[in-house]
């Protein structure tokens, strides 16, 4: 058990910080800048001399990846943050959390960098799927857990992208313009609110701007609000390159540049000391966040670590299929569901067969399995046939299924320096991630090589994705032979995660292996900022024609009682580094789903996506269910809520519309500033305002039982809700309360989110739960004054089961 996770001041605390004291002591200045800055892609130098052993990190913030991108060590794979935050409920997001400390232990793990506690201000927002909610109240209390869980382990986080780092577009340089009181009351909210509820031992700055400073160099953010206000006492990392400025840096607040070995920290810090542009004091302060640090997770000898004993093994696979299934939103249902486990079903879409279980980018972790919603309905449905449909993705991916391979490394003559063995086709070796054997000095050539056997028989497209020299053979036949050169893009990085390039076609048969062959001649002219080997072997299978597909899926549904059709997005709609340029579903997946739907009335869709798309369909289904990215058990738990096993318990963290009547939409820059003009108006606040109707509201999402709220009553700031379980089967509520002031104020939202808490109740059963309403509902951000300002009024407190659907209220005077 924890002995300690938080708090500030105990007997513990003050022992950390005399041996903090102590090491830093003993540190001359040069050794002190070294430790500040990354010796390498995840982790800081150790210091023997005082005892101090390497600090490690590694993303986050569904599951532990490690200091390897592989499949050689994987890793448990939770559902996406989204789906977290559907859950509604910080206890499991706490228990998310002690079993992501339990995988970075395993690993060697110090500090998780996670979570994102960015906000989903414009739908387009690449990395919606890896943060939260629009909602900043349940943003910091589903944060909150996740801390508290991660933290009760002895690992560190980092809370992440300090701050407005809510778009891709430029985000390393973009200026997000935004204002005091929209900071305070929507950006900083759950970053402050997580300090103060969970003590995070970490926080990440981001890469934007916010209003003029970039945030590494922060200082009125980093050391007054973050530090000097909310007595935040981790350490600050950069996020990954964002570091640039060695002055501006340390003075910033900014502990720690990461990666490394070349930083604006180490040799260059120390001679900003010695030219007088820094303090030596300065210099200290950080070293001493870092020393606290390494203190609280048990790296510096003589320091106490906050967890000395480790709490008991948690079970990961089952508690990604816990929190996947609690997380599913049924977003209407017209009784179809749940269905019957001997119901005679046609599951159709290219995603139940290739699961999109998580989102891309630095969040990319493993895991050993995954079940796709082929493999679980066929295990919980007697009577199952599966068709393609639609496949959303026509270009190459990196080579996959059906593939075995391994990459072998050779030198300048050819001689074998080491083999790798690869999950996919992608390579991905930063810094000195290299296989035993294999040095950056000697590695000349790398060679994909292994065997190939189609699903399908036809004609496989087979390419390369990155920079180079590139040989690719397939079956004996040379298919492509030349370099690929850098284009405008400058950005090897960008490169690599461009799009991939058609090499050549085979045709194929069915079950047969063919021997396959990449190999790669490194081009040591590209400019890298740390070492890096990245190019990737892709692949795509036989392309039938479109309409041929959806008629074989009609044709399936028709056969059937029930159609499942699951549709979802791609790598190329949702992920790290860009942002997306609408909302629709690739591909005819649209299309799919009416040609379904119009053959069988008990057509049951499953969204399976990161963030909102539009679902021009939705009123043509019998049932939609937003699975998010559901994680590595997704398919098993799609079977517990599709035959009832389990109810869907998820209820929406962000409101779902179309993106022509979203009223917050932009992530593009303008001459390189990013104006938040609508202020605090987002997310719901601002569908409010604008008077349009989503598709689905806020906080909506039923169960398969019914609820009646009975009542609502205040005192003071406690509000107690009593709901009853009218339907015939047990389950679980969100009961969510929303403040509204009663004399409309056209500065301040219409209503917001002041409280939630679950109930589980068996048929029939009255439950009561007393929720506390924070100060922080009642305060605005007063711009003049630079403070917080109770707002002293009458406001309307609703109960209800989402921001649309208000069952009791209460008037009360603040
Ligand atoms: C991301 C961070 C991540 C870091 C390390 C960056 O590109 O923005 O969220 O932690 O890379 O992978």
């Amino acid at each position: 058990m924890a002995n300690q996770a938080h708090g500030n001041g105990s007997e513990q605390d003050r022992a950390r910080e005399t041996a903090v004291e102590a090491a830093l002591g003993k540190l001359d200045l040069d050794t002190k800048a070294r430790l500040l800055g990354g010796q390498d892609m995840w982790s800081l130098p150790e210091i023997p001399e005082i005892g101090l052993k390497s600090l490690v990190m590694s993303d986050g913030p569904i599951g532990v990846r490690g200091v390897r991108w592989t499949a050689d060590d994987p890793s448990i794979a939770l559902p996406s943050p989204t789906a977290l935050a559907a859950t509604w409920d910080p206890a499991l997001a706490r228990r998310a959390g002690a079993l992501l400390a339990q995988e970075a232990r395993r690993k060697g793990v110090h500090v998780l960098l996670a979570p994102t506690v960015n906000l989903h201000r414009s739908p387009l927002g690449g990395r919606h799927f890896e943060a939260y909610s629009e909602d900043p109240y349940l943003t910091g209390a589903i944060g909150t857990g996740y801390v508290q869980g991660v933290q009760s382990g002895g690992v560190g986080t980092t809370v992440k992208h300090f701050v407005a780092n809510d778009a891709e577009t430029d985000r390393f340089t973009v200026n997000n313009i935004v204002s005091a009181r929209a900071l305070r009351e929507l950006y900083l909210a759950p970053f402050e609110a997580i300090v103060e509820n969970a003590h995070p031992w970490g926080i990440m700055t981001a890469y934007n701007q916010v209003n003029g400073v970039t945030m590494t160099e922060h200082r009125y953010l980093v050391n007054e609000v973050l530090r000097g206000e909310w007595g935040f006492d981790g350490f600050n990392v950069s996020d990954w390159m964002a570091a640039r400025s060695t002055v501006g840096d340390i003075k910033g607040g900014l502990d720690v540049a990461m990666p490394g070995p070349q930083t604006v920290y180490g040799p260059a810090l120390a001679a900003a000391v010695r030219a007088g542009e820094v303090e030596e004091s300065e210099v200290d302060d950080a070293v001493r966040n870092v020393l606290r640090l390494a203190a609280r997770v048990g790296i510096l000898e003589g320091a106490e670590p906050v967890v000395t004993e480790v709490p008991g093994e948690i079970d990961g696979e089952s508690l990604a299929r816990e929190i996947a299934r609690r997380a599913f939103v049924l977003v209407r249902n017209s009784g179809v569901l749940p269905l019957r486990p001997d119901a005679k079903v046609a599951l159709i879409g290219a995603a139940a067969r290739d699961a999109r279980v998580l989102g891309g980018g630095s969040a990319t972790v493993f895991p050993s399995r995954i079940v796709s919603p082929l493999d679980g309905l066929s295990a919980a449905f007697s009577s199952l046939t599966y068709a393609v449909g639609a496949d959303p993705s026509d270009e190459l991916l990196p080579a996959d299924k059906g593939f075995e391979l391994r990459a072998v490394c050779r030198d300048a003559d050819g001689t074998i320096l080491g083999e790798g063995s690869l999950p996919n086709g992608q390579v991905q070796w930063l810094g000195d991630d290299l296989p035993a054997g294999v040095t950056h000095e000697a590695l000349h050539s790398i060679e994909v090589t292994g065997t190939f056997t189609p699903r399908e028989s036809g004609d496989h497209a087979f390419g390369t994705r990155g920079l180079g020299a590139f040989t690719l053979t397939v079956d004996g036949t040379v298919l492509y032979d030349g370099v690929q050169p850098m284009g405008d893009e400058a950005d090897p990085f960008e490169a690599f995660f461009g799009a991939p390039l058609e090499r050549g076609r085979v045709t194929l048969t069915e079950g047969q292996p063919i021997e396959v062959s990449l190999r790669h001649v490194l081009d040591t002219s590209l400019e890298m900022p740390l070492p890096a080997i990245m190019f990737t072997f892709t692949h795509l299978g036989p392309r039938r024609a479109e309409d041929e597909l959806i008629a074989e899926a009609v044709e399936a549904a028709r056969d059937a009682e029930v159609a499942v059709v699951v549709v979802a997005t791609t790598e190329r709609v949702e992920s790290e580094g860009f942002d997306r340029t609408d909302l629709q579903l690739p591909g005819r997946q649209d299309d799919l789903v009416r040609a379904v739907a119009a053959a069988n009335p008990n057509t049951v869709v499953v969204v399976n996506s990161g963030s909102p798309v539009e679902l021009p369909w939705r009123d043509d289904v019998a049932a939609v269910l937003l699975s998010w990215f559901p994680g590595q058990e997704g398919g098993d738990a799609l079977a517990d809520v599709l035959t009832g096993a389990e109810e869907p318990g998820g209820r929406l963290p962000t409101t779902w519309g179309s993106f022509a009547a979203a009223p917050v939409t932009g992530v593009t820059p303008d001459d390189g500033q990013l104006a938040y003009a609508e202020g605090v108006f987002i997310g719901y606040r601002a569908w409010d305002r604008s008077g349009s109707t989503p598709s689905y509201p806020f906080g909506h999402g039923l169960g398969y039982t019914d609820w009646a709220y009975e009542s609502l009553d205040v005192t003071g700031t406690t509000a107690t809700v009593r709901v009853r379980n009218t339907g015939a089967r047990p389950g679980r509520e969100t009961v969510q309360l929303y403040l509204s002031p009663s004399e409309s104020d056209a500065a301040r939202p219409a209503r917001w989110l002041a409280g939630f808490a679950s109930v589980e109740a068996a048929p029939g059963e009255l439950v009561e739960v007393s929720v506390e309403l924070p100060r922080r509902a009642f305060e605005i951000w007063d711009e003049t004054t630079n403070s917080w300002s109770h707002q002293p009024g009458s406001y309307e407190l609703t109960a209800g089961r989402s921001l649309a659907d208000a069952r009791v209220s209460e008037t009360l005077v603040a």
